[in-house]
């Protein structure tokens, strides 16, 4: 028998985690012939709650699952650990501003930073999909400086399926038919979702639409204002559809990008397409052997140039105020 794979995941007892946890367990993050050990962190009050997910889990009998450990100190719950999905993150409360906001995620992603640096396995691969969930990566990423800038990532991967499920919709194809949807930059309300690269059944995606008012005035701000749509429909914010992206983001980088075609995330930047160096962005990669590339060459028309620009502005402000409150160095 394989050596159980390690998957850390924080927030465990959250929204995100009571649908992803069942995911990976079940076999849907490495496939059905490799077991998976959960490392599951919580804050302390919320370990009872996680108690109880976890007979949840013992419930389901899944063959795929080696074994489940839970706890509130990430020294201990990281120790070998080969993914780490970092979903529990402070939401923003009332009355709380933006920098408040990433101070107090700056207390969190610091010190899991630092305990991943301490005691995960060298090759981790670790995925913020806690919000702000670029700059948290940034964050984490900065405070583990023993584990390469390449082996951290934020969540775009939501967006990213927005966007197919938008187009596939508007155009009446088959999600499957669509390949090559890219979003730039920043997983917030200034995300870039771009039609000009992707393709339908192998055509240019934004000629096949033909229809470039719809494309600025309804799918951009449908896909970079879902997340509020579904929050003013449900009265909670997406969970199950965050979990499942959380879940082809982490298959994809540990198993590869489809062929002929490529995944959006949030990467730290080479200074690919004008995109400072070191800046958690989203990017159009494809993966192969567990390592990311991001995709070159293709290019950037004026619409989308202003577009990246703006959303890496909104980065660059994030990563200045971060720097500021001293959870990164300057
Ligand atoms: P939730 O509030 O239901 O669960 C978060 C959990 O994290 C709570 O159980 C909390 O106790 C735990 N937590 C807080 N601090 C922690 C720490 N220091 N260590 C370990 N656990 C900690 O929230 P939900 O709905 O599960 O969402 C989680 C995060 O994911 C939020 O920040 C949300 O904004 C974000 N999100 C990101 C998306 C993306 O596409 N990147 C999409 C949807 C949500």
């Amino acid at each position: 028998s394989t050596t159980p794979v390690k998957v850390a995941v924080t927030g465990a007892a959250g929204q995100i985690g009571y649908s992803l946890l069942f995911r990976i367990a079940s076999g849907s993050l490495f496939g059905p012939d490799t077991p998976v050990e959960l490392r599951l962190l919580e804050i302390t009050p919320a370990l009872k709650a996680l108690e109880g997910v976890v007979m949840e889990l013992d419930d389901c009998a899944f063959p795929t699952l080696a074994g489940v450990e839970i706890g509130d100190d990430p020294e201990k719950v990281f120790d070998g650990v080969n993914h780490a999905l970092l979903v529990g993150a402070r939401p923003r409360g009332p009355g709380m501003e933006r920098g408040d906001l990433l101070e107090a995620n700056g207390g969190i992603f610091a010190p899991q930073g630092a305990a991943l640096n301490k005691v995960a396995a060298d090759d981790v691969h670790v995925t913020i999909t806690g919000n702000p969930a670029n700059t948290n990566a940034l964050i984490a990423m900065n405070n583990a400086p023993d584990i390469p800038d390449e082996q951290f990532s934020a969540l775009t991967r939501l967006d990213h399926n927005r966007a197919i499920s938008q187009l596939s919709s508007k155009l009446d194809v088959p999600v499957t038919d669509i390949t090559k949807m890219t979003i730039w930059g920043n997983h917030s309300a200034t995300q870039y979702p771009d039609l000009f690269h992707a393709e339908v059944g192998g055509k240019n995606a934004a000629e096949t639409v033909g229809d470039q008012d719809w494309l600025e005035n309804t799918f951009i701000p449908t896909v970079a204002k879902r997340g509020a749509a579904i929050i003013e429909a449900r009265g909670a914010s997406s969970a199950a559809s965050a979990a499942s992206a959380t879940v082809d983001h982490a298959r994809d980088w540990a198993l590869g990008s489809p062929e002929g075609n490529w995944v959006s995330m949030s990467v730290c930047s080479d200074g690919s397409y004008g995109v400072p160096e070191g800046l958690i962005s989203s990017f159009p990669v494809t993966v192969s052997d567990g390592k990311w590339e991001i995709v070159q060459g293709l290019e950037i028309d004026d619409f989308s140039r202003g577009r990246i620009d703006a959303t890496v502005a909104e980065l660059a402000e994030e990563r200045d105020a971060v720097t500021k409150l001293g959870l990164i160095k300057g």
